[in-house]
């Protein structure tokens, strides 16, 4: 077998239509970025740059030396509160999901044809809309059937009473399974849902007199504007630092609508999908997540997932399974909520360590246990990405230095180590590049870059987007700064 289908397995999850975090893809989809010509749903911003291919022991030696060691933890990112982390994976989901059955993609093995453009559409709560995905909406009160997303009940004290939709095995019934993936990101998706209902109250309010499907489609655009909003406004500036993020999309003054400089990220007929984003540059992620959380003021220092040596009833927030009682989410925990910093959590500097569960990822997830770092900079080859510096000398940045990338001390012969030094994986590099040019605290200008132009590109593309329909719109909903709404204001809106 191949580099791709062996070393990661995603043949099989496919074809079983079963997506770890991330997964999802066309099965073929190694032949594809090879092709000058491609433009699908996945592409390149940078074609003419060669491929890297490091020989596999290399990248398995950098993604141990990734591993965070209890005696040298990452630092606690003072500006990213810990829920913008699996805000960052839940934005990841909606865009690079593709609901399109693993039979019409084996048809098109190169995804030439565009199934579907990533757009921040939220159908990870939609799913096909309240006619094809009935299952996921609200049915039983007549007044919002098919306008209200369904909200999951719990018996039995066992569980939490509010949870996800879920079937009889547990499994969760949302419009992307991936968002149950953990404890956190399950949440989240929970949250969506009562914002959009929330949002459906509000709109029914002002405008008692609409029918059930004018008042779905309002209250759907509302809520996704909104959430556009908070990813170009209130994430991308944590994430890529307000520089760089309003260097993208120049906001709107009184004479003039908001501009956007795309530099790198150019698309004839639609924005596609590109692999230095999704294989690359947006797996920063990876690295703010912490090795344990609480929960809410009860259920504390909760380990991401179980440790694979010590299998047994260790609690853990690992998915696809009902909420346990009590885990009910306190968000002010995770947003900045007005409650003071001290019970803020905050996401790890973004850097090259990499929390220790996440080097043996749970069966759920990977059938082999093995570590997400490794996996990345396997998708990393498999998927032909340039190097790091590569991409930085294209882009007319100065590459790291060989002193700033630190890969002396890997336990590696003495020529991998200077062609890593020469040439490294760009996931590695985004990391770094942050760890060095930005103290962990946001993406540095290589990253930075690829990210807000990604975002901001996926969303001026998008012909139903706030930006692209009406790009002078500021929100509406109640935020504790007018007209300013970020992701505390949406919390607040969603509970009520
Ligand atoms: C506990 C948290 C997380 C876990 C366990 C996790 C796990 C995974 C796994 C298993 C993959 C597939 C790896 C592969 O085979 O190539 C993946 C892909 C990915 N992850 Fe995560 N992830 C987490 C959080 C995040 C966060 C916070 C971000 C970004 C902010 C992120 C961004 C991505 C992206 C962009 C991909 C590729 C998606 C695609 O191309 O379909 N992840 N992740």
């Amino acid at each position: 077998m191949g580099d791709s289908t062996d070393m990661i397995g995603r043949q099989t999850a496919a074809d079983e239509g079963i997506t770890a975090h991330g997964a999802s893809e066309p099965a073929g989809l190694d032949a594809v970025p090879h092709s000058p010509f491609f433009q699908g749903r996945f592409g390149r911003m940078f074609r003419t740059l060669p491929p890297l291919r490091p020989r596999d022991e290399v990248l398995d030696a950098l993604a141990g030396a990734m591993r965070e060691r209890r005696d040298a933890p990452s630092a606690d990112n003072p500006k990213i509160p810990s829920g913008y982390t699996y805000l960052g994976q839940f934005i990841d989901h909606d865009i690079t999901f593709d609901p399109v059955s693993s039979l019409q993609r084996r048809n098109d093995p190169d995804a030439l044809v565009d199934f579907r453009t990533p757009r921040y559409d939220l159908d990870s709560l939609y799913g096909s809309g309240p006619a094809v995905s009935p299952y996921l909406y609200e049915s039983s009160d007549r007044t919002f059937r098919g306008v209200k997303l369904l909200v999951g009940r719990n018996s039995g004290a066992a569980f939490e009473r509010d949870d996800l939709p879920r079937n009889q095995q547990g499994r969760a019934l949302i419009g992307d399974p991936r968002n149950d993936e953990n404890t956190i990101v399950s949440q989240l998706q929970l949250l969506f849902l009562r914002f959009h209902n929330a949002v459906v109250d509000h709109v029914r309010r002002r405008r008692p007199g609409l029918d059930s499907g004018e008042l779905f489609r309002r209250a759907q655009r509302i809520t996704r504007w909104h959430y556009q909003w908070v990813v170009v406004h209130d994430f991308l500036e944590r994430i890529v630092g307000r520089e760089m993020a309003r260097a993208v999309l120049k906001p709107a003054t009184a004479s003039s609508p908001p501009v956007t400089d795309l530099r790198f990220y150019a698309w004839d007929v639609q924005p596609f999908m590109p692999v230095e984003f999704s294989v690359g540059a947006y797996r920063f992620g990876h690295s703010m997540v912490r090795g344990v959380y609480n929960l809410n003021e009860i259920v504390t220092s909760v380990p991401i997932f179980a440790a694979a040596d010590r299998p047994g009833p260790l609690e853990h927030l690992g998915g696809f399974r009902r909420l346990p009682g009590a885990w009910t989410v306190d968000w002010s925990l995770f947003f900045p909520m007005g409650r003071g910093r001290a019970a803020l959590q905050l996401s790890r500097r973004i850097d090259t360590k990499i929390a220790a569960p996440l080097h043996a990822l749970p069966p759920g997830l990977d059938r082999r246990r093995r570590s997400l770092a490794a996996l990345n900079l396997r998708r990393g080859k498999a998927l032909g990405l340039p190097s790091g510096q590569a991409v930085a000398a294209a882009m007319g940045e100065t590459p790291l230095t060989a002193a700033e990338l630190d890969i002396d001390r890997l336990e590696l012969p003495a020529a991998d180590k200077a062609s890593l030094e020469a040439d490294a994986p760009l996931w590695f590099y985004c990391l770094k590049e942050a760890e060095v040019r930005a103290g962990g605290e946001h993406l540095g200008p290589v990253a930075g870059r690829i990210v807000a132009e990604v975002l901001v590109g996926l969303l001026a593309g998008d012909p139903l987007s706030y930006l692209h329909v009406s790009p002078n719109w500021r929100p509406t909903l109640p935020a504790a700064r007018s007209g300013a709404f970020a992701m505390p204001d949406l919390v607040r809106v969603a509970l009520g």
